[in-house]
């Protein structure tokens, strides 16, 4: 049974992760919660038989009853919390990013090394049955050599989704923005089936510089818009192979696809309505394979083994999370992945600011 520790009760603990854990009850349990905010915390240790409210992150951190740490803070809390997590013997499960910088993400994945500790960040993307599914089948050459992926993660941000409970505005600082809320998965789809990339080149501004909050409990609010809403990227993954990502909080709508794979034979196509479906459908285009149309499509394909119900996207981190520390998986959504995707965003951004192509330096394993 693996011990839990929850940093951060805010809204994606109690949209999705505290429902994800609550399905790992064979497996994991909940000691204890902490978030300065108390009254979300007792909220949360309500959830879970026998949990404890830590007044501080530095008590939660102390009890060596706790083998791993979910932290669910804000992004710009993220690197301090997940260091001095490592530093107290925890293992970690970040929320996305790792950290603030490609430096500091070196750093702490060093610490973790010299504290044989293990570092997992989301997003879960390259953990869910579908995309693992998706990854065999392109390794195996169901679509000849991959050569075109595009990607977009496009609307206006958190300002305007009415249910959300947390405070939009930081998203929109220089420490978020659309590419590390939302382009980030997307990022993370196309390199964990693709591999690292090699070079990116982006151009980006800010189209809407200021949004008014329409969140019913904090309607009127309202948000100047520090980071590029609007993100145009070219990634460049050698050998001919590359990918075009659009990653905006600038677009009312959209009805493109969330990520489409080209191969030399076959494409694959996935819509955004089923993005955090993690056994979510897809349409694969292979003219002539068992099941395809005489269009050449298989509309709808769902991975192999699906379970009732499906999975949620994000719900899979903890649950990978759990898994890796019982022995039963090899990690997947690995630090080193996080810490590509975190330059490519980086260099993205310099990229639009000074009008040159980045070559990049990470690379990752898997
Ligand atoms: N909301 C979502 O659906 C969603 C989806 C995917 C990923 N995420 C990511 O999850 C993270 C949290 O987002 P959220 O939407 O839940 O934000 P939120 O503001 O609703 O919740 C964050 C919580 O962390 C607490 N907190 C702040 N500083 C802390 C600290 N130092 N130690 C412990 N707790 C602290 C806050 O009081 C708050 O309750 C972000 O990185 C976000 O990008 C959110």
């Amino acid at each position: 049974m693996i011990t839990l520790g929850i940093i951060g009760c805010g809204d994606v603990a109690f949209r999705t992760y505290f429902p994800g854990i609550e399905r790992l009850a064979d497996r994991a349990r909940v000691a204890a919660v902490f978030d300065p905010a108390t009254e979300r915390a007792e909220r949360a240790a309500a959830r879970f038989p026998g949990a404890r409210v830590r007044a501080t992150l530095e008590e939660l951190l102390a009890d060596d009853g706790i083998r791993g740490v979910l932290n669910l803070t804000p992004a710009p809390f993220h690197r301090a919390v997940n260091e001095q997590a490592l530093r107290a013997g925890r293992d970690v499960f970040s929320e996305k990013p790792l950290t603030g910088t490609v430096a500091e993400g070196r750093a702490l994945i060093a610490l973790a090394e010299e504290r044989g500790r293990v570092l997992l960040c989301a997003p879960a993307v390259m953990a869910t049955r579908r995309f693992r599914w998706l990854k065999t089948l392109i390794g195996d050459g169901a679509f000849g050599r991959p050569t075109l992926a595009t990607g977009q993660m496009a609307n206006l941000g958190p300002a305007g989704w009415a249910d959300y409970t947390g405070d939009p505005a930081v998203f929109y600082t220089k420490q978020v923005g659309p590419l590390l809320d939302t382009g980030v998965y997307v990022l993370h789809a196309i390199t964990g089936l693709l591999g690292p990339a090699k070079r990116v080149q982006a151009l980006g501004g800010v189209a809407i510089p200021e949004r008014t909050v329409t969140i019913p409990s904090r309607a009127g609010e309202t948000i100047r818009v520090e980071a590029n809403d609007q993100m145009l990227l070219h990634l460049d993954f050698g050998g001919v192979t590359f990918a075009h990502v659009l990653s905006s909080f600038a677009v009312p709508a959209s009805q493109a696809p969330a990520l489409e794979v080209h191969g030399e034979t076959g494409s694959i196509s996935l819509a955004l309505s089923d993005w955090y479906d993690g056994d979510g459908p897809t349409d694969l285009y292979r003219p002539g394979a068992p099941g395809a149309g005489p269009d050449g499509w298989q509309r709808a394909v769902r991975p192999p083994d699906t379970r009732e119900g499906g999975r949620n996207l994000i719900g899979s981190g903890p649950e990978h999370f759990v898994d890796v520390l019982l022995g039963t998986a090899e990690p997947v959504l690995t630090a080193e992945h996080a810490l590509h995707v975190l330059e490519i965003i980086h260099a993205a951004t310099t990229s639009a600011s000074e009008g040159r192509v980045e070559e990049l330096e990470t690379r990752f394993g898997g």
